[in-house]
């Protein structure tokens, strides 16, 4: 597949500042984002990822036979200061928020929002370092280690009930919102444009450029021609999707979700069973595919005994969907390279029990499932 890569190179943002232009966030109050105070040295480190190369778990590496090559690269997100694909969109929040007059430095509002980890992590620590206090609702099965960073970044505590998921969250969210509109900024990351522009200005242009096949590259590489990428606030895959769309048509987009309702996948959405994101638009997708949980905790284990890479579930069930793409486009003949997200690193997780069980070829190898 032969993908154009752009009329012009696109700046490579190491800030996700909300776009001015063809932006879902795009406004005069955004393009105001800009005369912010500049941002503190901990919140400069957001964005810049390295995109690293998993070919190496593809049958020959990725090697096609007669020549060319399919590679597989995971945008390596636990390498924000707070750990996660979060940072740029919760930090593209809180500046949008402050273009728009909403969060003011020095404000006695509180930043608000649901979360079920990652996005409270960044807001606590982006809250942390430009000077705000920040409520967060979320589900009591949120990991111990979550609550713990979340306490030690100073953030207030919402606990909400485990059997209503993060759609519990998300109700008690609006409901303190609706309460108190004095006491608190509420961000909403499931409606707020300026997650998905976090993206659409930061992530996508950094993934096309440095999953070009220019230097660098493998021989036989070509440059990008899929993006996927799981599904939770929709915001990363909405995005990138929406630039790579506008900037390298040829691309085509896969959407990832939970197989089913109880899936324990951190941070993803089964949108079927789900309180829908106003930011998600379904037709964006040329393709949609399903993540299986064990075959997740399966590709975890391997990435970290295989490759040294020590990854979330959700970033598991990534890597996972994108190598059996590989393995289909390998087994067609086709060359290609795959991008997708490797939302948060594993020390988050190291208290669940999948990283004790024993191995399996579940998911891992046999080019079935995702
Ligand atoms: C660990 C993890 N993976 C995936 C996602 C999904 O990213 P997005 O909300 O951009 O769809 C999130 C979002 O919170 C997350 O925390």
């Amino acid at each position: 597949m032969t993908v154009r890569p752009g009329p012009a190179p696109t700046p490579v943002s190491d800030r996700p500042v909300p776009s001015r232009q063809g932006s879902p966030a795009a406004s005069p109050a955004s393009a105001a984002a800009t005369a912010a105070p500049p941002l503190e040295p901990q919140l400069r480190r957001i964005g810049g990822t390295p995109l690293l190369d998993l070919s190496q778990l593809l049958p020959r590496g990725g090697a096609l036979p007669g020549g060319g090559r399919v590679r597989v690269l995971g945008k390596a997100e636990m390498t924000n200061p707070g750990g996660s694909v979060k940072d740029r969109a919760a930090l593209s929040m809180v500046l949008d928020a402050e273009a728009r007059g909403t969060l003011t430095p020095g404000d006695p509002r509180r930043i608000l929002d649901a979360t079920s980890g990652n996005t409270g992590i960044a807001y606590a620590m982006i809250a942390a370092a430009r000077g705000y206090g920040v409520t967060l609702c979320l589900p009591d099965n949120a990991s111990l280690e979550r609550k713990r960073i979340l306490r030690a970044y100073g953030a207030e505590l919402v606990i909400t009930d485990p059997l209503e998921g993060t759609d519990g969250a998300i109700l008690e969210a609006r409901r303190l919102a609706e309460e108190a509109p004095r006491r608190y900024a509420y961000l909403d990351q499931y409606s707020n444009p300026a997650n998905p522009a976090a993206h659409e200005t930061g992530t996508g242009p950094e993934i096309l450029r440095q999953a070009a096949a220019g230097a660098g590259a493998p021989a036989g590489s070509v440059g990008l021609t899929h993006f996927i990428t799981g599904l939770g606030t929709s915001g990363t895959f909405m995005g990138v999707g929406r630039f790579l769309r506008r900037e390298a048509p040829g691309v085509r987009l896969i959407s990832v979700q939970p197989d089913g309702p109880l899936h324990g996948l951190e941070g993803m959405k089964h949108m079927e069973s789900a309180l829908v994101p106003p930011i998600y638009d379904p037709g964006l997708a040329d393709e949609e595919r399903w993540a299986g949980t064990e075959a997740a905790h399966a590709q975890a284990r391997r990435l970290a005994r295989e490759m040294g890479l020590l990854v979330g579930p959700s970033a598991a069930a990534n890597a996972a969907a994108a190598l059996v793409l590989g393995r289909e486009l390998l087994a067609a003949g086709e060359p290609a390279t795959v991008v997708t997200v490797l939302c948060d690193g594993a020390e988050k997780y190291l208290s669940e029990s999948f990283w004790d069980e024993a191995e399996t070829d579940a998911g891992t190898g046999g080019g079935e499932g995702a």
